[in-house]
């Protein structure tokens, strides 16, 4: 069974082959044009996915050593995203179904993240979390906890009520005028500084939500006043106030993580989306599996962002379902 997997749901065209449950290639072009904007630019991304999508797949299946006619159907990200990024790779994924007659499988997005954990390589030790487990998802546009009772059965118990917390950092990340994406940048800073340094607000909110859009604003109010004082004080604690906001996200992010495996009883714990190539996030993540016992899955950092391998292996647990979906099938932007 040859699995042809197509991302394309925000700044990131990526093409996968799975065969047989084994990850043959994982090809991913991104898109440097929205650096200079401080985020994503929708019209431009879908441009640029126009451009990428056959030389990424065409790459990914040469790798593979696959060809068109080895493929046994075709698996595409139908959602959450940017519209018209995702109508690239659902009319690219529809046009091929179509032109080799072969199913077509509609993967939710964010579903595929936390199936990322289930790739597999040639000649991977790979240790898959075993059902129940929680996930605990954190992107650039959503942060959730997710109880995962199978590959088709997942209940999302806690979401933010307002920012996501990669968009929380991305967003404290351009006030200090650090560039984008934030994320990354934090964390090479918050290496290197204190993270008990600044104290910032943190949301009073019951059951596992999360909320950052007061932690953003405690933010944005302290740096105003203290750049009022003192014109270079960003250059002068960057890396304190990269740790201290660090900080601060993790902590608030493990605390509901924690509430949830004490409330459920489950202590198989995996962690999902860009933001879990956090340093930070993931040393809490060792430091609760010392300290509580958990177990806990933390992806490769190829994994943690967006990649078609994870659309893939998607389509491969539903091609064995025989869940395949309609050509007629819109993309649909939110979740
Ligand atoms: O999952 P993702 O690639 O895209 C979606 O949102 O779907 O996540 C992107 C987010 C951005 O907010 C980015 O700043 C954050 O992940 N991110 C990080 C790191 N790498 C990426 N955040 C913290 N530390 C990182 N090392």
């Amino acid at each position: 069974m040859v699995i042809l997997g197509i991302e394309s749901s925000c700044d990131d065209t990526s093409a996968a082959i799975i065969r047989d449950g084994v990850l043959l290639s994982n090809v991913t072009a991104s898109q440097a044009v929205h650096e200079a904007y401080g985020g994503v630019v929708p019209e431009l991304a879908s441009r640029a996915h126009q451009q990428n999508i056959v030389p990424v797949v065409d790459h990914a299946m040469k790798k593979a050593g696959v060809g068109r006619n080895d493929l046994s159907a075709v698996a595409f990200t139908r959602g959450p995203g940017l519209m018209g990024s995702l109508l690239v790779g659902v009319s690219f994924a529809k046009g091929l179904a179509a032109s080799l007659d072969i199913p077509m499988i509609e993967v939710n997005h964010l579903q595929g993240h936390i199936l990322a954990h289930f790739v597999r390589e040639e000649g991977d030790e790979h240790v898959a979390p075993q059902f129940p487990f929680l996930c605990l998802l954190v992107s650039g546009g959503n942060s959730q906890i997710v109880l995962v009772r199978a590959y088709n059965d997942m209940e999302i118990i806690g979401r933010t009520i307002d920012d996501a917390a990669g968009e929380a950092l991305d967003k404290c990340s351009k006030v200090m005028g650090l560039g984008y994406p934030g994320g990354p940048v934090i964390d090479r800073l918050a290496r290197k500084g204190n993270p008990h340094a600044y104290d910032f607000a943190r949301p009073q909110i019951g059951g596992y939500d999360y909320s950052f859009s007061g932690l953003k604003t405690s933010f944005l109010y302290n740096m105003r006043e203290w750049v009022s004082q003192d014109a270079g004080f960003v250059e002068h604690h960057k890396e304190d106030l990269a740790a201290s906001l660090e900080y601060t996200v993790v902590d608030i992010l493990m605390r509901k993580l924690r509430k949830a495996v004490k409330d459920l009883g489950i202590s198989q714990v995996a962690v999902a989306g860009g933001v879990s190539a956090n340093t930070g996030l993931r040393e809490a993540f060792m430091d609760h599996a010392r300290r509580y016992g958990w177990k806990v899955f933390i992806p490769k950092f190829g994994y943690t962002t967006d990649n078609a391998a994870m659309i893939a292996m998607a389509g491969y647990f539903k091609y064995q379902d025989k869940d395949f979906c309609s050509m007629e099938l819109p993309a649909y932007s939110r979740a």
